[in-house]
């Protein structure tokens, strides 16, 4: 797929070939928003949302969620199930690498979570830090991050191969790593990882 492209991934989600789409929320997630919904409810933001089925779960949970995707036809979609659900969600098409100053000025330090699974994987390599940058700045001082990503073993991509050697180099001097684990059962195909971070302090 050509990089930072969304007309390809456009192509990919209109052509029902979005072979990474789940058939729902992967079980880690719904686990996370289990234990993580017992206070108030949290402002999120699901960067690379797809058709939105991890957008939808949050809303689902009582929280207020914005969901960012380049592809026009994911973003449809995640409209269009929102609508049927009955629920508010705030959904943009958006280079999560560069959302523009105007949509920038209404999320910048906003949010206290930051849910994404398998956008950092998806994204061309030189744009990582420029869409890391754009997560954390997302972000409250005590907010945080939560990202699944795919640790495929393969070279090239998208998916790119995120082993956690490569994750602590990209989250250096902006995240820092909690913790993370490998994570099982949200696909049997799937070897994964969950990283717990927070903004490092300025
Ligand atoms: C592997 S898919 C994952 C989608 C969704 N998170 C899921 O798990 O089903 C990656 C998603 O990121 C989106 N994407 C890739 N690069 C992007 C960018 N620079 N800005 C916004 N969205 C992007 C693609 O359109 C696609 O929907």
């Amino acid at each position: 797929m050509a990089e930072n492209d969304p007309t390809r991934w456009n192509e990919r989600y209109e052509q029902g070939r979005d072979g990474w789409t789940l058939d729902g929320p992967p079980q880690i997630l719904l686990s996370l928003i289990q234990s993580l919904s017992r206070g108030d409810p949290m402002r999120v933001i699901v960067p690379g949302a797809g058709v939105g089925h991890d957008a939808l779960a949050w809303a689902q949970a009582g929280h207020e969620v914005v969901a960012l995707d380049f592809a026009p036809a994911a973003v449809a979609r995640l409209r269009e199930r929102a609508a049927e659900a009955g629920l508010t969600i705030e959904a943009h098409v958006a280079d999560v690498t560069n959302p523009g100053p105007a949509l920038n000025d209404g999320l910048g330090g906003r949010f206290d979570l930051v849910w994404e699974q398998t956008c950092l994987c998806a994204i061309t390599p030189e744009l990582r830090g420029a869409y890391l940058a754009q997560a954390r700045s997302w972000l409250t001082p005590d907010g945080s991050m939560l990202a699944l990503l795919w640790n495929t073993g393969n070279e090239g991509g998208p998916p790119y191969d995120m082993p956690p050697e490569l994750v602590e180099r990209l989250m250096t001097g902006l995240f820092v790593i909690d913790k993370f684990a490998p994570v099982t059962g949200s696909n049997p195909n799937r070897r994964e990882h969950l990283y717990w971070l927070r903004p490092e302090p300025t």
